[in-house]
């Protein structure tokens, strides 16, 4: 994440701050957060620390986050996609007091009943097709046994089959595997020579030069120009993509998704995706592929899935899943992780709250795509659904964004009570909890119009 300006670490007085869900009450970053973060990076890595606004969290409940000295966030982050269900949702702390009070916290390698229920519950929660739940502990670890699946698969076919396609500045997690299927470079460059059977075509930007085709006619085109580049079809095993790149909640055309299913389909390859962002009600579908109508092979989960403590899932057939012998890992269904797990499914249920983000989220667009008509040309694009939207900031260029512009619009966000997610390169992006009350919805978006209004009008400071 880590943006084109520094944090700043100098505490400022700002103007004071106090609404129903807001309150700035200290200079901001606290004078004593700064005093924190500095001994803090004597022992961690800095991108820990420098990368993020100093915001310490003290407590985090439903949609506002405070800090120890008064203040108080609206929070449109859900500490980055993982409070669906609202931070601290009743439900969910009960379950996992339950367990710590009934001192049931681990069981690796002994079967659970927890385990049991958390895993029929996410088939039955998952699209048709999908017949079995490997859990994990974090998203990464998701895409690397996609990849491990598909490789798998592929391979009891013919020896070649292991190459794995995915697209231009997605985002995969940071292990190596993961990392290489991501499609930034300057992420990747640590890694040296990367695997040559890991494939990346564009992704499918409305502003490039084929922007004009339609969706099928970009993934056959390109699809071609793979195939010309020396790749044979019958090697491909598997695609992996997330519903919607991160940084711009920008999603793929469903006839270019429909268009991977076919070749998938037609060249005995998986289609997988990456929901560990996008699932679990975050686009007002359970899983956000779901708006494709297409069928995944497999379905990578995280975040969402437990509301705050470590548990991810792939999902998958048994024919995919079982035909690896050595699926499992020490956290695997770690018994506190899955009974919140269950109960952040209890919760997406009986609060329909997939259905609450669809709602909420055609009421966003309205008033996003209003914030940019009153923005533009600077304010260039607005993607999302549901809970998760973006505002694209131009930059100079075609395609470029204004980096440094969306991180002081970010950080008077914060100045004035609302977390706003930092991406770094160019965009205003918000995924509140979608247990948001709508005035402190609205009253978000608003601050962050103010936000970007002021720092249009103001030169950069730095
Ligand atoms: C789409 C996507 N995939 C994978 C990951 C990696 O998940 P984790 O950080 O839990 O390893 C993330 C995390 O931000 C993500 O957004």
């Amino acid at each position: 994440m880590a943006g084109g300006l520094p944090v700043r670490l100098d505490p400022a007085a700002v103007a004071r701050v106090e609404t129903k869900w807001r309150r700035i009450v200290t200079p901001q970053p606290h004078p004593e957060a700064v005093a924190i973060l500095k001994e803090l990076s004597r022992y961690e890595p800095v991108s820990m620390t420098f990368d993020q606004y100093p915001v310490f969290w003290d407590k985090a409940e439903g949609h506002t986050v405070s800090d120890r000295w008064g203040n108080r966030w609206i929070d449109f982050t859900s500490g980055i996609f993982v409070a669906n269900t609202g931070h601290s949702h009743p439900r969910v702390l009960s379950a996992i007091r339950a367990q710590v009070d009934g001192k049931m916290v681990h069981s690796y390698y002994f079967p659970s009943e927890l385990r049991a229920k958390l895993t029929r519950r996410l088939v039955e929660a998952a699209p048709p097709g999908i017949e079995k739940a490997f859990l994990l502990t974090t998203g990464s670890e998701t895409t690397e046994c996609a990849l491990k699946l598909a490789r798998m698969r592929g391979r009891k076919t013919s020896p070649g089959k292991l190459k794995m396609v995915c697209w231009t500045n997605s985002f995969h997690g940071k292990t190596l595997g993961a990392q290489t299927m991501a499609g930034r470079a300057g992420a990747k460059a640590w890694i040296g020579p990367t695997d040559p059977n890991i494939h990346h075509l564009l992704f499918p930007y409305p502003w490039d030069a084929d922007g004009a085709l339609s969706g099928a006619a970009r993934f056959e085109k390109d699809m071609t120009a793979l195939l010309a580049s020396g790749v044979k079809a019958e090697d491909v095993a598997g695609f992996l993509l997330e519903p919607y790149q991160g940084w711009s909640a920008l999603f793929y055309p469903a006839d270019y998704v429909q268009a991977v299913r076919r070749w998938a389909d037609e060249h005995g390859a998986l289609l997988c995706f990456d929901e560990v962002q996008s699932g679990f009600g975050r686009t007002g579908r359970m899983f956000a592929h779901e708006r494709f109508g297409v069928r995944a092979d497999i379905i990578c989960c995280g975040k969402g899935i437990s509301s705050g403590v470590p548990l991810s899932a792939v999902l998958s057939t048994a024919d995919i899943l079982d035909a690896d012998p050595s699926l499992n890992s020490t956290h695997s269904g770690n018994p506190l992780c899955a009974a919140a797990g269950l109960a952040t499914l209890d919760v997406l249920a009986e609060e329909r709250l997939p259905e609450r983000a669809a709602a909420l989220g055609v009421k966003v667009k309205e008033r996003l795509e209003a914030l940019r008509r009153r923005f533009a040309p600077k304010a260039s694009y607005v993607f999302g659904d549901g809970l998760v939207w973006a505002v694209l900031l131009t930059g100079d260029k075609p395609g470029e964004f204004d980096v440094d512009l969306a991180d002081r619009v970010t950080e008077a966000c914060v100045n004035k009570g609302l977390l706003l997610i930092r991406t770094g390169v160019g965009s205003l992006k918000l995924g509140p909890p979608l247990t948001i009350a709508e005035d402190a919805l609205f009253e978000g978006i608003d601050v962050l119009e103010e936000a970007l209004a002021q720092c249009l009008a103001a030169p950069a400071a730095r």
